[in-house]
């Protein structure tokens, strides 16, 4: 259950690293801001690239950023886009790995509109490790 200032901290954590956002081709800035159970905040934004299929979204930066921080599990997420859209379905599953169920806040740049939903909802059926068994369990 996020607080009030948990909340609030998100939202603006993430519509301040939208601003970063490189992304001249389409022209659709995405902020997003990644809470953990330390408390601490991970932040992404999407960068493009002139060879387009290299772009690598908001969300997929902000896992990379608390992994290589140390950590392992997110508690919440803002995202930050015009018309508050909903992540890719490469990020739902890259999210999905850490917090199958993780609360999302989808939040829309220009009205502050934050619609509140959890990857279980918008991930469905995730594909999963009792699938694939243990990989190091040989
Ligand atoms: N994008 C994200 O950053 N996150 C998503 O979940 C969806 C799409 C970016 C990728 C690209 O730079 C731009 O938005 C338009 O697709």
């Amino acid at each position: 259950m996020l607080t009030e200032s948990q909340r609030s901290d998100l939202i603006t954590a993430a519509t301040a690293v939208r601003e970063n956002a490189y992304a001249p081709f389409s022209k659709f800035h995405v902020g997003a801001a990644l809470l953990t159970d330390s408390g601490r905040m991970y932040l992404g934004c999407n960068v493009e690239n002139i060879s387009y299929g290299l772009t690598i979204c908001a969300e997929r930066f902000a896992i990379g950023a608390m992994i290589t921080a140390g950590e392992r599990t997110p508690t919440a997420i803002a995202i930050v886009t015009k018309g508050g859209g909903t992540p890719c379905g490469a990020c739902r599953q890259v999210l999905a790995e850490f917090a199958p169920s993780l609360p999302i806040l989808l939040v829309d740049a220009d009205t502050g509109a934050v619609v509140e939903t959890d990857l279980g909802k918008l991930l469905p059926s995730q594909f999963a490790s009792e699938f694939v068994g243990n990989p190091t369990g040989g």
